[in-house]
């Protein structure tokens, strides 16, 4: 009798806490819906978040847990990633469309968790299906911890700045022509600072993004590539920005001219307002886009950086801005010349802890492939056939066309047929990845779902190779549920006698997206310390969906603490 009060109590005491803790919880609500936006000169309907573009900013501090309470108003299936975050232990709210989650459904709600550990800086989210990211999309601003401060002088103010990818066509069709043409898809009319695409384009002087600056202040810019397809170089006018931080995570400061940007990536800049007052300064971006006969979107967006002040007469607001110079869209070694200068800050406040004895060794190659048009059909690829992508060439195929589960369902509820655990650790065929005329046989990807199961706590290697099948181009490549160490980098095939020699095991930079080079490879090594399904991919948005991605496991510790939650009540219904 005794027992059963006691248990009665100590069940009500935990009903409580539950209770407490959620209830002490911060909600959002996101509702997706449709909103009409005008740009270039035309006006479309869109999906949006709130009915804003870009979306709404979270802002949170580190180690929080909000809620997010996602309607979806639109006549659109949709799920919401949270970029970078990590998610420990709850892969249920991480989003990627049939890894994680089958997506919400027109008039559904979905009630996210999103809990933050150990990022601080800037982060994003997105949606994860289809092509919805490109409209549906906004920043994430962790603040340091309540009584922590910034490794910098604490900036004036901050300013996220959005890079975006704006198609005056619906993006719905533009990414059902990719599906169903087998082609590349069609380039974009412009790129976006902050949702707009700056006066060098028609109908867009008014709309555009103006920074306005104390002369002498210090201005922290909260940098996001939001880009489907292009990495992005950007600059001010006369003014040199120092990279403090990237992915969630600050870096040694060091000054630049411009910066190479790619979609998935964030990037934490100070900015000096230090140059003559009267002046104006176009603020630009622009694709770095090296494949070889690959159309691309080649315009510049712009914002205006101007100063504000009560002796600035304001004919000032009239002046022409200065155009900063940028690269040119195919010079790669400006491109990696940003990424290469990234270190860590490895000091007694952020320490890191970079894994030395890797237990399991990967190695992936990053390819664009063909696959042969089905018959009856005419497709648009090279020589009539249809665009693919791999690694270790598998082009990865999304479970949703045979099941009605989630790799993330199907494995937490033992359900057989929806993956199979066969991702090969190293390539099926070595050949002379970054040679060139490469034989036409290495293209032809097998189409599979498969995952690559890890142990729990082991600590990996991974090395990203990227091949000059069809064109040799960069790919970033982004891991969910994990950051990971960019131990080195290089061009040409990986050397696993020399370039380890190479590697920065001091202070590497931590990151969630890392730019595989033209031609070259990446070395990345994390620890499997959070259970779950991670899907695992590049950031440009036609390979992804061409099938240039993974997903792993990882399987629970043994300890309670390293093992998944149980999934919320809510999940979105598979059908
Ligand atoms: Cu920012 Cu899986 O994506
Ligand atoms: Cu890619």
């Amino acid at each position: 009798m005794m027992r059963i009060s006691r248990l009665l109590q100590f069940l009500g005491i935990l009903f409580l806490n539950v209770l407490l803790t959620t209830q002490a919880l911060r909600h959002r609500k996101f509702v997706v819906r449709d909103a009409p936006f005008t740009k270039l000169c035309s006006t479309k309907n869109i999906l949006t978040v709130n009915g804003q573009f870009p979306g709404p900013t979270l802002y949170v501090s580190k180690g929080e847990t909000i809620i997010v309470d996602v309607y979806n108003r639109a006549n659109y299936n949709i799920t919401i990633h949270w970029h970078g975050v990590n998610q420990p232990r709850y892969p249920w709210s991480d989003g990627p469309e049939f890894i994680t989650q089958c997506p919400i459904q027109p008039g559904g709600k979905f009630s996210q968790r999103v809990i933050f550990s150990e990022e601080e800086g800037t982060l994003w989210w997105h949606a994860h299906s289809d092509w919805s990211r490109a409209t549906v999309h906004g920043a994430i601003v962790v603040k340091p911890a309540a009584g922590n401060t910034y490794p910098f002088p604490k900036p004036h103010r901050e300013v996220p700045l959005i890079l975006g990818e704006w198609w005056k066509e619906d993006v719905v069709k533009v990414f059902d022509d990719l599906v169903t043409t087998g082609g590349d898809a069609a380039i974009s009319d412009s790129y976006l600072i902050n949702g707009q695409p700056g006066d060098l384009h028609p109908c867009s002087s008014n709309d555009t993004f103006k920074l306005n600056v104390e002369h002498g202040k210090t201005y922290l810019l909260r940098m996001i590539n939001a880009a489907m397809q292009d990495l992005l170089f950007f600059a001010i006018a006369n003014h040199q920005l120092t990279v403090v931080g990237t992915d969630g995570s600050y870096v040694k400061p060091f000054k630049v001219e411009y910066i190479t940007i790619s979609p998935g990536q964030t990037m934490d800049v100070l900015l000096e307002a230090n140059q003559p007052p009267l002046d104006r300064y176009y603020m630009a971006a622009k694709a770095y886009s090296s494949a070889l006969n690959v159309v691309f979107d080649n315009t510049t967006t712009t914002a205006i950086l101007q100063y504000k002040g009560k002796y600035i007469p304001s004919s000032s607001r009239t002046r022409t801005p200065h155009m900063p110079s940028l690269p040119s869209f195919n010079d790669t070694n400006s491109s990696v010349n940003i990424i290469s200068q990234m270190r860590s800050l490895a000091d007694e406040a952020h320490p890191i802890n970079v894994p030395m004895n890797i237990t399991t060794n990967l190695f992936y190659t990053v390819s664009i492939n063909t696959l042969p048009c089905p018959n009856g059909s005419i497709c648009k690829g090279p020589s009539g056939n249809l665009f693919a992508a791999s690694m270790n060439n598998n082009s990865f195929q999304l479970p949703s066309k045979n099941n009605v589960n989630s790799i993330l369902q199907a494995y937490y509820n033992n359900i057989s047929g929806v993956f199979t655990e066969n991702f090969p650790d190293v390539p099926p065929q070595l050949f002379d990845f970054t040679g060139s005329n490469l034989s036409k046989f290495l293209r032809t990807p097998s189409v599979d779902t498969e995952v690559k199961v890890l142990e729990y706590g082991s600590t990996v290697e991974l090395v990203i190779q990227g091949t000059n099948l069809l064109a040799g181009t960069e790919h970033p490549m982004h891991l969910h549920g994990h950051s990971f160490y960019v131990v080195g980098w290089g061009f040409g095939n990986y050397n696993k006698d020399k370039d380890p020699l190479n590697y920065n095991l001091v202070n590497p930079p931590y990151q969630n997206t890392v730019a595989v080079p033209k031609n070259g490879w990446v070395a990345i090594r994390f620890q499997t310390k959070n259970p779950g399904v991670w899907f695992m991919h590049c950031h440009l948005e036609r390979h992804v969906s061409w099938g240039m991605a993974v997903t792993f496991i990882v399987k629970n510790g043994n300890n309670p603490e390293q093992q998944m939650l149980p999934p919320p009540p809510d999940m979105p219904r598979c059908y």
